[in-house]
């Protein structure tokens, strides 16, 4: 996949770059929260050197899922202050997404002047993919640059559509994103899968599963497997898990069978009692809490992890927001970055910032910018932001 690139001649001093970003980051308290590895420091490079050459940097992202309403805690605001604190150079906030206010204010930029417009997801078009709105967002820019590598999978305006409309190129994270993960992956090759949701990853894990020798499971998504493995009605998050998840759950445990690994306990909140303890995975009742996985599965993962040739890791595995839910995770993250003949890969946002601040992340061999963007990529699925930057 070779993927259009600018030159110097495509910036000029004073051309209007508007670039697409992945600013879907951890906020807490109004502050972005991610470290060095995180998605804002990894693109604050490209952003430095193009506005010293003189282009007026216009920024844009989405940030969580607003669903085309404003929602004043999902305000791209603390990432332009973070993204000035990254760079030593000011970030101007524009508190709006598209329209007359935010073309006057294009129209007074400076050459290297740097400005952050609100979030995409505030306007319902911009998942609608709608020309309209891509138009309104091309007509800012001379140029259009995607660094947005973690919403690469998703057919939005402000990566596809838009790209009719504007000279398109990736920019150097994209392309360094894609260039890691075009490498050919050394077998065994093992895939560790949290988070949350099943139905997000289940395309993709149909089709890791058929290239890759091991899926370890953790997080919501070891949960899923283990209501279908056991036909229990447990929960996520306190809500039922719903009878499709885990009929799909069934059917993959089938389709892939010997491929995926489903905890073999779980660290879980019994009702009634006070704390957290360790539980085989077939006596976890429908009213547990289920904070992380257990000792013995983290045993069971590390023997399979130290004789992989190469890991990518998504999602974390166990409620990290609460620290009775890291040990798990922390685990994992131990193992990987003991490994010394495996090549490791690790992406998604909160499981990064996670990791990173227990100082784990140095010694892996790439952290994606990537989380479910990575995994479809990966699966070899259709990546509708990359097709358009694509030189055929
Ligand atoms: C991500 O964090 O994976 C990307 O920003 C995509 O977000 P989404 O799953 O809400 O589309």
């Amino acid at each position: 996949m070779n993927l259009r690139r600018y030159t110097q001649k495509d910036i000029q001093r004073g051309a209007r770059v508007l670039m697409r970003i992945e600013a879907n980051v951890p906020i807490k308290n109004n502050r972005v929260v991610e470290g060095g590895h995180g998605r804002l420091a990894q693109v604050v490079p490209e952003i430095k050197k193009l506005s010293k050459k003189g282009a007026k940097m216009i920024l844009i992202s989405h940030l969580g899922r607003p669903e085309g309403k404003s929602i004043k805690g999902l305000s791209l605001r603390p990432v332009a202050t973070q993204l000035s604190k990254l760079s030593g150079l000011p970030v101007k906030f524009m508190p709006e997404v598209v329209g007359k206010s935010v073309e006057k204010m294009v129209d007074t930029m400076q050459d290297g002047d740097i400005v952050m417009l609100e979030n995409l997801r505030f306007d319902s078009r911009e998942e609608k993919n709608s020309a309209r709105f891509a138009k309104m967002l091309a007509g800012l820019g001379d140029i259009y640059i995607n660094n947005a590598f973690g919403t690469a999978h998703r057919k939005v305006a402000s990566a596809v559509a838009i790209t009719k409309y504007l000279p398109s190129f990736a920019g150097d994270l994209m392309a360094k994103e894609v260039g890691e993960l075009l490498k050919p992956f050394k077998a065994p090759f093992v895939v560790l899968l949290g988070g949350i949701k099943l139905h997000t990853k289940l395309p993709m894990i149909k089709n890791v599963s058929s290239h890759s020798s091991a899926i370890l499971t953790g997080g919501g998504i070891a949960v899923t497997f283990l209501a279908a493995k056991y036909g229990k009605p447990l929960k996520l998050d306190h809500e039922v898990i719903s009878k499709i998840e885990i009929k799909t759950a069934e059917h993959l445990l089938k389709e892939c069978a010997g491929k995926i690994f489903v905890p073999i306990d779980f660290r879980v909140l019994r009702h009634g009692e006070k704390g957290v303890k360790t539980v085989h995975a077939r006596e976890v009742l429908p009213e547990d809490d289920i904070f992380d996985i257990g000792h013995e599965t983290g045993e069971l993962y590390r023997r399979i992890l130290i004789t992989s040739g190469s890991v990518v890791w998504n999602g974390a595995f166990g409620k990290i927001e609460d620290k009775r839910g890291e040990g798990g995770t922390e685990a994992i993250a131990k193992i990987l970055s003991g490994l010394k003949d495996s090549r490791t890969v690790l992406g998604g946002g909160d499981t990064v910032t996670f990791v990173e601040k227990k100082g784990l992340t140095k010694k892996l061999n790439f952290v994606s910018t990537g989380g479910g963007a990575m995994m479809a990529f990966l699966a070899g699925q259709d990546m509708p932001a990359l097709e358009p930057l694509v030189v055929k």
